[in-house]
């Protein structure tokens, strides 16, 4: 059976090359990187260079990279920290954040009692920049907005630019989930004004369990886990070396090869699209994902005029016909809720159709597109 996977999105495949330096790494370089003995300097000197090349791709400072057991973390780290750490009382999001972001939120909202105010989402996936500028208007109090770059289900791109902008005009703290992003787009922390990121390294075809945060020098963020003095006291524990070693790689390899990937990555998305639109009719594409200038070219996300009768076993027909795709994102998967972010964006009667989100990578090719659409099309008219 042919097996296709388009769910670059929840994780991608690892580079051989990547995998060939964290196995070097696990044989060679095992000491333990707070040994002051040559095994534990090499493995700290694979550390401290990842942290270095990181701050070359993003523009920052080495010192300001916080290696994290990936986005999660590094979304809770920054969002706890700030609210305990820095003073703030309002934070202002929106609804179709990751859960990583949205749940945080929620759960200090209600240890704490800040106030949460959610920017308004249109219908193409866009935030509502004047909503978010009359939010910030209003606030007399510290605030601090969190908006992802990319978004993980829909692909829509915030104009990070203005939000930043907005943002120091106000005054206002700005944290951005490049998850979808970094490893994607070239990202040069240096000219936006974005004071943390949080990065995860199995989005770019590098190993999972490890990421970072971006957090601005002098931000006064101070430890959430305590124990040893790794990451300059910031983040105690063990660093996982290979893994950090397998990210620095992953990073390397997609920003050295970003440009043909892209236009070949791009050429798949469109390639889909017009294929989707010649053979299925009444295919729409959510949040305007058909749009390059405002969604990612890693992802579409479809919604498909299946019948009512077969709409539930959608995704378990591609599955057995060795497709790999999700529903809004797989981060829910198994827990039978529909989507939050479809929930912001679509129709009622849009909501009540399957949507899928087909997510890509360079491993992809036009014939996997081909064979997909056929599947779909047979199952749709069957
Ligand atoms: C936008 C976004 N943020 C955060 C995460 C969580 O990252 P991790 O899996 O590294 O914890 C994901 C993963 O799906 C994501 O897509």
């Amino acid at each position: 059976m042919q097996k296709v996977y388009f769910d670059s999105a929840a994780t991608t495949e690892v580079r051989p090359e990547v995998i060939a330096k964290m196995v070097s790494v696990l044989k060679e370089d095992f000491g333990n990187p707070s040994s002051i003995h040559g095994y534990g300097r090499s493995a700290k000197n694979h550390i401290e260079q990842t942290r270095k090349n990181i701050a070359k791709y993003l523009g920052v400072k080495a010192s300001e990279i916080i290696f994290t057991s990936g986005g999660t973390e590094a979304d809770n780290i920054v969002l706890n920290s700030a609210v305990r750490d820095l003073k703030v009382k309002h934070v202002i999001t929106s609804k179709i954040e990751h859960h990583a972001v949205l749940h945080t939120v929620q759960e200090i909202e209600s240890r704490t009692g800040i106030t949460v105010s959610y920017v308004n989402i249109n219908t193409d996936g866009t935030i509502d920049y004047e909503h978010l500028e009359s939010l910030l208007d209003s606030s007399d109090e510290k605030s601090f907005v969190s908006l992802m770059h990319v978004n993980n289900e829909v692909g829509t791109i915030l104009d990070i630019d203005r939000v930043g902008s907005l943002c120091k005009e106000h005054n206002a703290l700005f944290h951005s989930d490049m998850v979808q992003s970094v490893g994607h787009f070239d990202v040069d922390l240096s000219k936006i004004h974005v004071d943390f990121t949080a990065v995860s390294a199995h989005k770019f075809h590098g190993p999972k369990g490890i990421g970072f945060a971006y957090i601005r020098k002098n931000s006064g963020l101070k430890p959430l886990i305590f124990g040893g003095e790794q990451e300059r006291g910031y983040r105690a524990g063990t660093e996982s070396v290979h893994n950090i070693a397998g990210m620095d790689e992953a990073l390397r390899l997609s920003y050295e090869h970003l440009e043909e990937e892209k236009k070949y990555i791009k050429e798949l998305k469109q390639h889909f699209i017009d294929t989707l639109k010649n053979k299925i009719e009444g295919v729409k594409f959510n949040a305007s994902c058909n749009n390059s200038d405002q969604s990612t070219y890693t992802l579409i996300n479809v919604c498909l005029p299946v019948p009512e009768e077969k709409a539930g076993i959608l995704l378990f027909h591609l599955d057995i016909n060795g497709i790999a795709c999700s529903k809004g994102s797989a981060c829910q998967s198994g827990s039978g809720k529909g989507s939050h972010v479809l929930t912001e964006i679509l129709s009622d009667e849009d909501l009540q159709k399957p949507s899928v989100r087909f997510s890509f990578s360079k491993y992809n090719t036009k014939e996997e597109i081909d064979y997909t659409v056929d599947v779909i099309k047979k199952f749709i008219e069957e």
